[in-house]
């Protein structure tokens, strides 16, 4: 998946003049932060994006892979839900307001943003990548999510995203539960594609339903999630790499795959959902297997053969992530 090219071009515009040499080292310490963090599923509790180099760094290297999986997210939403059109937006530990433009790419009705966002480096950034940007009314509040209270009217897409792991465990329930009071409509939380990430995401899922929430994306179902570990359940996107953000990550390959896992839920029931493709397919001469999480809540392979006709060749042309 590509950033849209106005995104690109102020990323651009952000890095360009720095010493690449500089920002590759700060880039590559950055990554180890959050894979350290990813390995151990607990936050140290001091914020990894500080200085203005580490800002930077996160818009070459983390922002097009976090846009790719808000982005994917999205998608699954406007696929389950066609009719939702958000008129407005809360993002919650917004960044460099990465939601808001994949929000901007796949709803163009939205009109006005509030974007909540700690860090006062990154809170620059993305009014700086927003500036004269093809993006609705954005309005940045500085504001510890964990600790403030949102008055405001509930806002028709919520979102979190990368967020929770940032947040100390005993502060994510309380603060799933004050983002559904603020959402009006959709409210989406994505994390890491880890199995500690998945685990945050059934956690949230669950006090979610136990809130009236119903479930949009990816399960087709609200019952408990069917997968065990060591299994775990996550989508994947491939993110093309800039030749800026390569050399960033000291890496040749010209793209990366992004590992995410998302809940979406809604305050209208759900449209009925077909199966989610939930790995990647494996294809054969006449033949394609998919791991599938059903609507009667259970999970596992299934193999399509051309003797099953029209479903065989939906099967065929389903990717990871769709809805069969
Ligand atoms: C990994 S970044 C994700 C940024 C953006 N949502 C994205 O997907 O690119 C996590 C963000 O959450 C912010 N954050 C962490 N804890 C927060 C809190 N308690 N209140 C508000 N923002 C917080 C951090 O400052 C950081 O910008």
């Amino acid at each position: 998946m590509d950033l849209p090219p106005s995104l690109r071009r102020a990323i651009d515009r952000a890095l360009s003049g720095r010493p690449l040499e500089g920002l590759a080292a700060t880039a590559e310490a950055l990554s180890q932060r959050y894979r350290d963090e990813r390995q151990e599923g607990a936050h140290h509790g001091r914020p990894h994006v500080v200085t203005d180099e580490d800002a930077l760094a996160y818009l070459a290297v983390r922002l097009p892979a976090t846009y790719a999986a808000v982005r994917a997210s999205f998608a699954a939403i406007a696929d389950a839900c066609p009719q939702f059109a958000p008129k407005t937006m809360l993002d919650v530990g917004a960044g460099p307001g990465t939601a808001l433009w994949a929000a901007a790419d796949c709803w163009p009705d939205l009109a006005d943003a509030l974007l909540i966002e700690t860090s006062p480096v990154l809170r620059a950034y993305g009014e700086r990548l927003a500036a004269d940007a093809p993006l609705p009314r954005a309005s940045w509040r500085s504001a510890d999510v964990a600790a403030a209270a949102f008055d405001d009217a509930p806002h028709d897409l919520v979102t979190l995203a990368y967020v929770l792991n940032e947040l100390r465990a005993e502060d994510r329930q309380p603060v799933v539960e004050r983002l559904w009071r603020a959402t009006a409509d959709i409210l989406v939380i994505i994390e890491p594609g880890t199995p500690a990430g998945w685990q945050r995401i059934v956690a949230a899922r669950r006090a979610l339903i136990d809130n009236g929430a119903h479930v949009i994306a990816p399960c087709p179902h609200a019952q408990a999630c069917p997968l065990q570990p060591p299994d775990w359940c996550h989508f994947a996107e491939r993110v093309a790499r800039s030749r800026l953000h390569r050399r960033a990550k000291r890496a040749d390959v010209p793209w990366e795959d992004e590992k995410f896992s998302y809940v979406a839920v809604s305050r209208r029931a759900a449209p009925a959902a077909g199966a989610r493709v939930i790995a990647r397919p494996r294809r054969a001469s006449g033949r394609v297997t998919l791991k599938l999480c059903r609507p009667d809540g259970s999970a596992g392979e299934q193999l399509f053969s051309r003797r099953d006709g029209e479903t065989f060749k939906r099967a065929r042309r389903s990717t990871w992530g769709s809805s069969l």
